[in-house]
């Protein structure tokens, strides 16, 4: 996924361009650049490496001029990241250029076609095809040429371009990759999110899939692909700008950490009434409740292992099969789907590419669509039938943290709500469970107070080359997503494994210092847990455990250190559990010297196959 970001207005662009790009970064950071009419050309510059090396490249913005431009920030798909592969890519003329995310599918028959035009290339990029293809066919109207463009073109695709022969106007293009426009008092945004634009405007266009805009001093003019005008509503955009900004902490993730418990309520305590779930935004009628055969839930990533303790918890609820499922494996399983089938699709960014396929082909076997998402308008939403927000803000860093954390809660206030309407769990069973969701953020402060304990155990582990983590039940879900963490931020290679099977295989990797993080919060199978920790310390284990604060003497005599959370509703233990694990997985990937907001080869969206 890349960061895209343009602006037409009085003020000097380049500053402009390079504070949105900062704010876009974490989509994508292994080159960056800018293109800006000065007055009689365009002026590019463009260099691999962070957005640091551009701004240094052009002082800041100072040494160019201009008021009309656009900028990029890569994450490499066609062509490894170099100066030369970065964006804005150029037409031949140099008077065209422009920046992309997404993929064009097409492009090596649209480059030979070109090349048989006699039309060279300066890079390996599919983005350079757009831009080349887009000059051939301009006849001295960069709209009209740019309509013709997309006919021709396949793939996913945001678009911002500009044009030296009509400095006036730029022009934006969106198919399967974000992007808003930014509407302000003499100037006009592009950008692939609102982060990027919210210091200037909050009042913002969504733009759907085949639409193209105009961008002027002006306004902005909104067409379909046929070039007939199509009429946007604004939305206005409330969140602060702070939301977006580290506030004192050293990364972004550590924020969104410690944010957690606000996240919650947030996500939370408006759709609690009288001890009763209320969700205002399911408007599946009762009769498709109650007919209901199968859940599928699709997801990727740390959305999957959402999907994974759902899937313990909505059977447990409902009663009924609870299928979870890889978005990227469930287009190609030829998957068992009907009109009584209920396809959860859980994205923080609601632009996972994988994520929306599945979701597109899950409607197209007649399953009714409801989405948790975060990102407000984002594609994912607006494609389903009902969507669940989580209200956790602008989450920056790549690894998610409060994302997920809203996501499970979101799920448990399904599953609580779903059991209510099918009467598949007693009112007192859901009373029980809706006030252990109400206390959920007090807990997760107190877990969150051990910060200093875990920061102790990660000075002791760092260096380990491989972990595992083991637990059964919602605990082996819960080690999923605590073996994801530690594996993106400090690249150390680990395992999550369902304890009882350690005896299958894996325990033959077991010897004298391997770390294992056994998670042990589940009660009703707390002696197994105990039983796998005997076994692995029984081969040379060191062994950091997991569980809730009722069973820590007897965790202490077998576990060589462990970490307590609050006793809780067996619904939510992994709600307090992931929290422990990721603030592990942060002073680990930080005593490590990497990149904890911005890991290598991540993006924060993958919006790309
Ligand atoms: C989470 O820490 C990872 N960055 C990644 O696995 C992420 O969860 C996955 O790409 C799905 O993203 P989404 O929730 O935005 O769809």
């Amino acid at each position: 996924m890349c960061g895209i970001v343009g602006y037409v207005g009085r003020e000097e662009a380049a500053p402009i361009l390079l504070d949105g790009l900062a704010r876009l970064e974490y989509r994508g950071y292994d080159s960056a650049g800018v293109a800006i009419f000065d007055g009689t050309k365009l002026q590019v510059a463009k260099t691999k490496g962070r957005l640091r090396a551009l701004s240094d490249m052009i002082q800041g913005g100072a040494a160019i001029h201009g008021t009309i431009g656009v900028g990029h920030t890569r994450w490499a798909t066609h062509g490894a990241p170099s100066d030369v592969n970065s964006h804005p890519q150029v037409s031949r003329s140099g008077r065209i250029a422009v920046v992309h995310n997404g993929i064009i599918e097409n492009y090596a028959e649209l480059k030979e076609f070109l090349v048989g035009q006699g039309v060279g290339f300066a890079s390996e990029t599919d983005t350079e095809v757009v831009a080349q293809l887009i000059e051939y066919f301009y006849e001295g109207d960069i709209l009209k040429a740019v309509g013709r463009v997309l006919h021709r073109i396949e793939g996913a695709y945001a678009l911002g371009i500009i044009c030296a022969d009509e400095p006036e106007r730029l022009i934006a293009v969106r198919k399967d990759s974000p992007l808003i426009l930014g509407l302000g008092d003499g100037f006009s945004f592009l950008a692939s999110d609102v982060t990027a634009i919210i210091k200037h405007t909050r009042d913002v266009i969504y733009m759907e899939d085949g639409e193209i805009a105009e961008l002027t001093r002006e306004g902005v003019k909104c067409y379909n692909h046929l070039l007939q005008p199509v009429s946007k509503e604004t939305s206005h955009v409330d969140w602060e700008i702070d939301a977006a900004e580290k506030g004192g902490y050293e990364h972004f993730m550590l924020k969104e950490i410690m944010e957690q418990p606000e996240a919650l309520r947030r996500a939370i305590f408006p759709r609690v009434k009288d001890g009763q779930v209320v969700l205002e935004d399911f408007t599946l009628d009762d009769d498709y409740v109650a007919a209901i055969r199968k859940i599928f839930i699709v997801a990727c990533g740390s959305s999957y292992h959402v999907g994974m303790v759902g899937k313990y918890n909505l059977e447990k609820l409902l009663r009924i099969p609870v299928e979870v499922t890889l978005a990227s494996e469930f287009r190609y399983m030829e998957p068992i789907v009907d009109e009584h089938t209920l396809v959860i699709v859980i994205s923080q960014s609601g632009e996972t590419l994988d994520t929306m396929a599945a979701l597109r082909e899950a409607k197209a076997l007649g399953a009714k669509i409801l989405s948790i998402v975060n990102v407000v308008g984002s594609s994912i939403a607006r494609e389903s039938d009902v969507v669940l927000y989580t209200w956790a803000g602008p989450e920056i860093a790549v690894a998610t943290t409060k994302a997920y954390s809203t996501q499970l809660a979101v799920i448990d206030l399904l599953g609580l709500y779903l059991a209510k309407k099918r009467g598949s769990a007693d009112d007192e069973r859901i009373l029980t469970a809706v006030r252990e969701l109400l206390m959920l953020p007090s807990k997760l402060e107190q877990v969150l107070e051990k910060q200093e304990d875990i920061q102790y155990f990660a000075s002791q582990y760092f260096n380990h080359d491989s972990i595992f983590f083991i637990g059964r039940n919602v605990d082996y879900a819960l080690g999923l997503e605590g073996s994801l963490k530690l594996k993106e931020i400090s690249y150390i290679h680990s395992e999550a494994y369902a304890s009882g099977e350690l005896k299958h295989g894996t325990i033959s990797l077991i010897e004298d210092g391997t770390l294992v993080v056994a998670l042990a919060t589940y009660e009703k199978l707390f002696d197994k847990a105990m039983s796998n920790v005997v076994e692995v310390r029984s081969r040379g284990a060191d062994v950091l455990a997991l569980t809730t604060e009722g069973r820590e003497e007897a965790m202490a005599k077998n576990a060589n250190a462990i970490i307590t959370i609050p006793d809780t509703d067996e619904l939510l233990l992994p709600s307090l559990g992931v929290a422990p694990l990721q603030l592990l997985a942060y002073y680990i990937a930080l005593m490590r010297g990497c990149d904890i907001d911005k890991p290598r080869n991540l993006a924060k969206s993958v919006t790309v196959e």
